[in-house]
């Protein structure tokens, strides 16, 4: 259990897991696997049916997930991609390499998810795919932007980097896009250190994806398309597999933890929301009606409205630090603001960037408001109990009771 003067920490330590990863390799399993073979087909199988999806791709990150899905896709030079406007870059970063026009979008400002209401206005003839995160875990409205992908013909992305099993309307997130994406990296509900997958029902989407980031065996096993033969034995020829025993870790807290890991982080968290919600000038992350559950919950970041409230966040968050509690403001910023997006500078295609384009007003509303808490997950209820005393505190010694 995480102290009060300790950092939260993930992924949990569990206990047997290096005898998981020593049992693999001592009985000659390979590390380095050239097919769908072994613990790769066991994950991705794994994977595919909890969602019910036909096809599943491990790769070496999500950041390289969400790239073979736009190679998957066959995003090309001159194509648009609406994007939200508040997540980790990695959303997005991987667009700049394909040449596309990156289009950002704002968000709900309560959420910090894509607004819906506002991408028809973004579309022109030449936008191709609405990619979206669930930010935090939140999930997007789904349905909302299904509809319009419908009605404009556009693909849709899912990075569900954030949402490992958080459920829209009682079905997973991963389960409406034509691709969807997930991070395993250290910090992830589901973690092989470093990681990622993709899953599709689309053969086209999955065929490329392989072709792209994998060769030799792998691109004769999976892919069927006559017009790809050629390509089975060098791929596209970038090389982008997952690391065996990162697979063999990812597989065992699958089977074993994650599902435990969701139910006692939602509990432990509502506990928080609660008496953050009741005590202090804090309110819960919003949850539409849709949710119905938060998966991973992979961030826990309650709202204040700071500058109505007159309270100086910088100054909250360094008194807390100084009592060694372990609350920040949020590393996540506006898309648009980040350099790589913004400054012709670092152009990798030759389009213009416009930095005043897509101003987001809600994204930066939605960044203003929130602060990182530790995401608790096993019921370390004391611990909940003293941050609530020190925002009390806190709210005491600055005069704060009046504003709530
Ligand atoms: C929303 C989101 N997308 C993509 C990524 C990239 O994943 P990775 O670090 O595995 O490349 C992350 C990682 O934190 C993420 O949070």
């Amino acid at each position: 259990m995480n102290t009060m003067n300790e950092k939260f920490i993930w992924p949990p330590h569990i206990d047997e897991m290096g005898d998981v990863v020593k049992k693999y390799i001592n009985e000659g399993n390979p590390l380095s696997i050239a097919d769908d073979s072994g613990v790769y087909k066991e994950l991705e199988t794994l994977f595919s049916k909890l969602h019910g999806r036909k096809y599943g791709l491990l790769v070496s990150s999500g950041t390289m997930a969400l790239y073979s899905a736009f190679f998957g896709i066959n995003l090309v030079p001159g194509d648009e991609v609406i994007c939200t406007s508040y997540s980790y870059h990695a959303t997005a970063t991987p667009l700049l390499h394909f040449g596309v026009k990156i289009v950002f979008c704002d968000v709900e400002e309560d959420t910090g998810n894509i607004d819906v209401l506002k991408i028809e206005e973004l579309i022109t003839s030449k936008t191709r795919v609405i990619l979206t995160n669930d930010q935090w875990g939140h999930p997007c409205d789904k349905e909302g932007v299904l509809e319009i992908c419908k009605k404009y013909d556009l693909k849709y992305v899912e990075d569900c980097s954030h949402a490992h099993f958080a459920e829209y309307n009682g079905k997973f997130v991963g389960t409406f896009g034509d691709v969807a994406c997930w991070s395993l990296q250290g910090n992830k509900l589901l973690s092989g250190g470093e990681g990622g997958i993709l899953l599709t029902d689309s053969q086209e989407i999955f065929e490329r994806a392989v072709l792209l980031g994998h060769n030799l065996k792998r691109p004769s096993n999976s892919v069927k398309t006559p017009e790809f033969k050629p390509l089975e034995r060098t791929g596209y020829g970038l090389k982008l597999r997952i690391h065996p025993l990162a697979a063999v870790m990812v597989l065992h807290q699958l089977e074993r933890y994650c599902f435990n890991w969701i139910n006692s982080r939602k509990v432990t968290l509502e506990y928080f929301e609660r008496r953050l919600e009741e005590e202090t000038f804090f309110k819960s992350m919003t949850k539409r009606t849709y949710v119905t559950s938060m998966g991973a919950w992979y961030g826990f970041k309650p709202r204040a409205d700071f500058e109505k409230l007159k309270i100086n966040k910088k100054h909250f968050v360094e008194w807390m630090n100084s009592k060694s509690y372990d609350v920040s403001l949020p590393k996540t910023g506006v898309l648009g603001d980040y350099q790589i997006f913004k400054n012709n500078q670092y152009i990798l295609y030759n389009f213009e960037k416009n930095e005043s384009e897509y101003p987001c007003p809600c994204a930066h509303r939605y960044h203003e408001q929130i602060i990182t808490f530790p995401t608790f997950t096993f019921h370390e209820y004391e611990i909940i109990d003293s941050y609530i005393s020190a925002i009390k505190d806190y709210m005491r010694e600055y005069g704060y009771e009046e504003n709530m």
